[in-house]
């Protein structure tokens, strides 16, 4: 009887009478998506073997069958030659049968005080902080490559916008110094999420933990994590981690876009202030003058679906009642998609970095539109006495002037400009040309020419 059920059922014994349609097999399986940890699953299992023959709940005899097993196992994976059934639904399954094929008893026993529900939390923990690591590097590639380029424009000049109009002259410098800002920020964020990544959940077995005297601080350090998810329940059954990874990844992708949205603008033949190399951009089928920055706004439109799946997964835990459900099997895809996303994007934009190639004469001819030093007038004019409100006002009044007239202030006679302030001496030029401009805001955080090396100096410091 117990035969032909097992039969039917293969992965659920006894319990059941009739197998699953091929349809809700292919519906409930994971092992098409989840086989992809199977690196850190057999490092999981590994650990809790070692745990088991530890503590004499296997033998020394069992362990060295399953490490033998899962050695071999590892070589199948990574040729190519092991084969995922789908029958046997997920990766934790498929790798569990093999190695009982394999070393026969010993592969029965790996599953002993343990179950699946804090084996995949296990392994997810295990798969993002890895993640994490490499995100981290690449985040740090990513600055050194903006820093080199901001280096190399410390004091080339172009207008800062506000609502996308000149509002005043700044260094492009102190401009891609604001991305290092943000990926740093960004840095900040994943080292501070691995910290809560970094627990293990298994020892919770399928929700109330296990009769068997396991010890689970010794898997932890074994696995490398800082310490033990300390309630079963909640160690099997929350996500949270992997929400505020995606979390982080988003305001990644946010400011990847936010700089993507800048290139692109600035590569547009109408403004012309950068180039991108050819390697990053693509052809038109039909136009054959185009060159399209086909990278920067790829990765402005990958932002929605990493964003998307921010969503996708607070969606997947707002209704789950505790411990353990299946709809938890629905994190991955999401999650794995955000990492592969997320890396590509940071790699090719640390290498875009170097292939930016600046045009610093058009970036100085629109910072000499739009009036840029303006505000430089206004405090001279406080600096000589005058009221700021009184200031503004007579420069507004200037600038009005020069509108009607089609001229920029630092065009207009010292005669024309003592007309709307008697203040107004020679060394006025000195402070409205966009070097004076610039030179002039010299403080942390500001655009000066010397700032800029300081801050890069500063940032330099820190990535070391
Ligand atoms: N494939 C499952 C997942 O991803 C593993 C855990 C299954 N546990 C269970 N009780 N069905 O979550």
């Amino acid at each position: 009887m117990t035969e032909q059920f097992s039969k039917k059922a293969e992965a659920w014994s006894a319990r059941f009478s009739e197998p699953v349609s091929d349809l809700v097999k292919r519906y409930t399986a994971s092992v098409f998506f989840d086989k992809r940890l199977a690196q850190v699953d057999i490092q999981g299992s590994l650990a809790h073997a070692d745990m088991l023959a530890h503590q004499k709940i296997i033998s020394a005899t069992d362990y060295a069958a399953i490490q033998k097993g899962m050695a071999q196992i590892q070589e199948e994976i990574s040729s190519g030659k092991f084969e995922w059934l789908l029958d046997l639904e997920d990766v934790h399954l498929n790798i569990e049968k093999r190695l009982t094929e394999l070393v026969g008893d010993a592969g029965k026993r790996l599953h002993t005080g343990r179950s699946r529900n804090d084996q995949v939390a296990t392994d997810i923990r295990l798969y993002l902080r890895g993640a994490i690591d490499d995100i981290n590097g690449l985040l740090r590639e990513l600055r050194l490559s903006l820093l080199a380029l901001a280096e190399k424009h410390a004091d080339t000049i172009l207008p800062g916008f506000t609502h996308m109009q000149v509002a005043q002259p700044i260094t492009f410098g102190h401009h891609i110094l604001a991305y290092v800002e943000m990926f740093g920020r960004d840095a900040e964020r994943m080292a501070d999420c691995r910290k809560r990544v970094n627990r293990l959940p298994l020892g919770a077995a399928a929700l109330a933990g296990t009769t068997f005297p396991i010890d689970r601080l010794r898997v932890a350090s074994t696995l490398g994590f800082d310490d033990v998810c300390r309630n079963s329940l909640d160690a099997v059954s929350d996500r949270d981690f992997a929400i505020e990874f995606c979390a982080a990844a988003a305001l990644v992708m946010t400011h990847i876009s936010r700089m993507s949205e800048e290139l692109v603008i600035w590569m547009s033949p109408r403004v012309g202030f950068i180039d991108i190399a050819d390697r990053f951009c693509t052809g038109s089928s039909i136009m054959p003058q185009k060159k399209n920055p086909d990278v920067p706004e790829l990765a402005r439109g990958k932002t929605g679906r990493v964003n998307g799946h921010l969503i996708a997964l607070l969606t997947l835990m707002k209704g789950q009642p505790l411990a353990y459900n299946k709809d938890n099997q629905e994190d991955k895809e999401p999650l794995f998609d955000t990492v592969d996303t997320l890396t590509d994007t940071l790699r090719i934009f640390a290498d875009m970095a170097t292939g930016i190639s600046v045009k610093p004469e058009a970036m100085r001819a629109a910072a000499l539109q739009g009036y840029a030093t303006a505000t430089d007038l206004a405090d001279y004019l406080v600096k000589k006495g005058l009221p700021f409100r009184d200031a503004h006002e007579a420069v507004a009044l200037a600038v009005r002037h020069c509108v009607d007239q089609g001229c920029d202030l630092s065009e207009m006679s010292l005669e024309q400009l003592q007309t709307f302030s008697p203040l107004v001496a020679a060394d006025v030029f000195e402070v409205l040309t966009l070097e004076g401009s610039v030179a002039a805001r010299d403080h942390i955080g500001g655009t000066a020419p010397r700032q800029v090396r300081l801050a890069i100096a500063y940032l330099r410091e820190q990535l070391k």
